[in-house]
């Protein structure tokens, strides 16, 4: 079964997207799909980038953890809210700090807005972040709007059929991209090992 890492990104007071993190977990389960955890960046703590995880001398432990949950993920939806027409600091802090984990990882966003617009501009900023570090994203996408109408806090979804149905769609999509990456992997490693 495949292995899914929920990044939830907003570090805010009162936070909502985390909502749509917790929503996409307990679909993911509900529903056997695969395994699957949030990584929570408020828990996390990060200081402001000072420099890339390789680079460090003296990583603290959680950053060694952080990049080891991607590095170990099969795939992974990123949940992040939209700021002034951009992803959230907290968010770019954390992806700039790995780089080799981001290699043709198949990511799944989904953008969160309290406005009507669903995060559209956040999601073209983090489609662009993420193809400059080679990472593969997934053609589906899940833009959230209004999202304190939709979810409630603990990520319940005032509209059951009509959510689900969306992540159906949203989520299929993140598992048919890592099936045909870990395919593409073990024959990449089966020619090599024939030569
Ligand atoms: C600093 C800041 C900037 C925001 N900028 C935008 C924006 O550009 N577009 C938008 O649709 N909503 C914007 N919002 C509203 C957010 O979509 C809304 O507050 C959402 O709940 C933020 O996610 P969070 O609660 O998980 O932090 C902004 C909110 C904050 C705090």
């Amino acid at each position: 079964m495949a292995h899914i890492s929920i990044l939830s990104s907003s570090v805010r007071n009162g936070r909502k997207s985390h909502r749509v993190a917790l929503y996409l977990q307990h679909y993911i389960k509900e529903n056997n799909l695969a395994e699957s955890e949030i990584i929570d960046l408020r828990a996390y703590k990060f200081p402001v980038f000072d420099e890339r995880l390789r680079l460090q001398k003296n990583p603290t432990e959680t950053m060694i953890q952080f990049a080891d949950k991607i590095k170990l993920s099969d795939g992974v939806i990123i949940v992040t809210p939209e700021y002034n027409g951009s992803i959230p600091a907290s968010l770019k802090n954390a992806i700039d700090l790995l780089y080799d984990e981001w290699h043709r990882k198949p990511i799944a966003i989904s953008t969160v807005s309290s406005g009507l617009f669903g995060g559209s501009q956040a999601l073209v900023t983090l489609q662009f972040i993420l193809w400059k570090m080679h990472a593969w994203t997934v053609p589906a996408m899940l833009p959230i709007a209004s999202v304190t109408e939709l979810f409630d806090e603990e990520g319940v979804a005032a509209d059951q059929e009509v959510m689900n149905n969306l992540a159906s769609i949203f989520i299929n999509e993140l598992l048919w991209c890592i099936e045909a990456n870990k395919r593409m992997t073990e024959s990449h490693v089966l020619s090599n090992t024939s030569q």
